[in-house]
């Protein structure tokens, strides 16, 4: 069988982090007088911290000192490492563990290639770490989605091209990274969100082990 790079999204791929991200932006929003809704959380997804930060403001049109924001940037992940401290293996998502698994009994390369800079503590946190041969976060990398660096460092550190790269994303920014650096992009979520993906499931749920072998084969 060929070896191929699958490259993992975190949040809202492997799990589903965006509703602490939420609750603990939404205190901040909600302090300043900024309504902050699930719709507005939307917007978030794949996109940095700092630039999270910019888009609630922007949504009150608050504006604020690199001071204030620092503050605040602090704050909120404070309260969002202290709701991803209690998680634990029951918080991965649907059909990941068997991806994982074939993967692995099959010789594949597996890469993270995420926005977060909790990364790491998180895939500790899930027991989940060490099926990842390669970690690339929001720590390693200079430009966020839809620049492509966090998976062309992924598929660089697994030693494959791009046509032999794969990207699961759940955030549009992400699909166009993947199809920006000419990976093949697997959109998880929404196929009306996620057009742009060259293929589409709900969740990992619906991933199948002969679709995992066309992947590797093609
Ligand atoms: C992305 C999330 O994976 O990571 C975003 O989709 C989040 O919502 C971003 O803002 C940065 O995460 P962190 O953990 O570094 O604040
Ligand atoms: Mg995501």
């Amino acid at each position: 069988m060929k070896q191929k790079a699958f490259i993992f999204d975190l949040d809202g791929v492997i799990v589903d982090t965006a509703k602490y991200h939420y609750v603990a932006w939404k205190k901040i929003a909600n302090r300043l007088g900024i309504d902050f809704t699930h719709e507005h959380n939307e917007l978030l997804k794949g996109v940095s911290r700092g630039r999270s930060l910019d888009i609630i403001l922007g949504l009150g049109q608050v504006e604020a000192s690199q001071a204030e924001k620092d503050a605040w940037l602090a704050e909120k992940n404070d309260d969002y490492m202290n709701s991803v401290a209690n998680m634990a293996a029951d918080e991965i998502l649907d059909g990941v563990m068997p991806v994982l698994e074939w993967l692995k009994a099959n010789n594949q390369g597996i890469a993270l290639g995420s926005a977060s800079k909790n990364a790491r503590p998180i895939l500790e946190r899930v027991g989940i770490i060490h099926y990842f041969d390669v970690i690339v976060d929001g720590n390693d990398v200079a430009n966020a989605k839809p620049d492509p660096e966090v998976f062309v460092r992924a598929a660089q550190l697994l030693g494959k091209p791009a046509e032999d790269s794969i990207v699961f994303e759940d955030s549009i920014a992400g699909i166009q990274a993947a199809n920006i650096a000419h990976m093949t992009s697997v959109g998880i979520g929404d196929a009306n969100t996620l057009h742009e993906a060259k293929h589409n499931f709900n969740s990992f749920a619906e991933i199948n082990i002969h679709f995992l072998e066309t992947l590797v084969n093609s």
